[in-house]
């Protein structure tokens, strides 16, 4: 088969690394980019150390808000994949770069497969929940990371097409976890192994909302008074509202600030860490897997597994709630193995039965 994967936003490219390998093996891959995300160290650093090809189409749309976004996406795909005439599309997780590819591959009856299909967190205020509800109606191949995501399909009445692969992003952290090791971030920062707190910072709901933004800073600037080591590596997003809200001095003199990582050097301070305080979905996953007790600074999370494990604590934008998790949370013995193993491979074998 010809199959065109769309990609745009940081987290799509390490769902796409492991992926296109095991199906290039079988099949002819195209990658359009849409140019949501641009900065090197958002983009060009995860191409380089994931080994992945450059893309065929790179679309340049970059930022904007939403309609602006999408629309131009929606555009420079159909153009594509007139041309390309793809077998199928194959489209990852919730941002504008997902709807706008599941959209135009619906239109033009393409068959369509959804990575992470089915997850929810029943907030349609988040622009993510959008997102994926459409892609999921849209989308003939549904690839669920859980078997939360696979009843919530089941409750929307979608049931055929729906596989329970598990999770595409294990893959991804297993193999590449070795190089991770090998990164010197640790000793070029002089932290020491689970001596630190990790913090990342990205949602709309928390970057633009500006009392969540300022309970936020508040929480962390409690926590490094109470004598916490707080590792940030800041989404550009995040930078521009925290100085916009004049907060940029509280957040640099309570953190050790540092501009968005590559994968490995993320992984290896992810790994490293005691805690991790988060608004980000793949960070919840990968603490998860590599064992960090996570802070969701999120009143619901599309991972509620984590938290039922006993592996994340939902804090919200509560100063309170933030301070006394990231001082006082600790895991429970339980782990489930919630997003499984193998998902590359097992995507692999149901496009083959095609
Ligand atoms: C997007 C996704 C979100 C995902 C996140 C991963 C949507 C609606 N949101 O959010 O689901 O979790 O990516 O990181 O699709 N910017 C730069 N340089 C870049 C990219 C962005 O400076 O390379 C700045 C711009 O000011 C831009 C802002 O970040 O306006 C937001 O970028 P955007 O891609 O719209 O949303 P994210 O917050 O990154
Ligand atoms: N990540 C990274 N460098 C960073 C922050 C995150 O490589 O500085 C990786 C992280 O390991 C995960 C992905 O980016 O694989 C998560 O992306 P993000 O938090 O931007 O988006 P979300 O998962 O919330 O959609």
């Amino acid at each position: 088969m010809k199959i065109v994967y769309i990609v745009g936003a940081r987290p799509q490219l390490v769902k796409h690394a492991l992926l296109s390998k095991e199906l290039g093996k079988y099949h002819k891959n195209i990658l359009i980019h849409t140019g949501q995300h641009y900065d090197y160290n958002m983009n060009k650093v995860f191409f380089e150390e994931l080994g992945l090809s450059d893309p065929d189409y790179n679309l340049g749309v970059g930022s904007g808000t939403h309609g602006y976004q999408t629309g131009e996406m929606l555009k420079r795909i159909e153009d594509i994949l007139i041309i390309e005439k793809p077998d199928m599309v194959i489209i990852y997780g919730d941002t504008n770069s997902t709807l706008a590819g599941a959209l135009c591959a619906a239109k033009l009856h393409i068959i369509l497969g959804h990575v992470e299909a089915g997850v929810r967190n029943y907030d349609k205020t988040i622009p993510e929940e959008i997102n994926r509800i459409t892609a999921d109606h849209c989308s003939d191949y549904l690839f669920c990371p859980t078997n939360t995501a696979v009843k919530n399909l089941r409750k929307e009445g979608i049931k055929k097409g729906v596989y329970l692969t598990g999770d595409v992003m294990v893959d991804t952290l297993k193999l590449f976890k070795k190089y991770a090791d090998q990164t010197k971030i640790i000793e070029d920062l002089r932290l020491n192994h689970k001596d630190y707190i990790l913090l990342t910072i990205h949602r709309a709901g928390n970057t633009d909302n500006v009392e969540n933004l300022v309970r936020i800073a508040q929480a962390i600037e409690f926590i490094h008074k109470a004598g916490e080591t707080i590792v940030f590596p800041a989404h550009p997003r995040t930078l521009k509202a925290l100085k916009n809200q004049g907060l940029s001095e509280t957040i640099s003199k309570s953190t050790v600030l540092l501009e968005p990582q590559g994968y490995f050097e993320f992984i290896n301070l992810l790994n490293n860490a005691k805690k991790v305080i988060t608004d980000s979905g793949g960070v919840q996953k990968e603490a998860y897997i590599l064992k960090v007790p996570c802070i969701t600074l999120l009143d619901n999370t599309s991972w509620i597994e984590t938290v039922d494990d006993g592996w994340n604590i939902l804090a919200g934008t509560d100063v309170k709630k933030i301070v006394e998790a990231a001082l006082n949370f600790r895991n429970h013995n339980t782990y489930s193995n919630i997003f499984g193993e193998g998902a590359c491979k097992r995507i692999a074998n149901v496009l083959r039965s095609i």
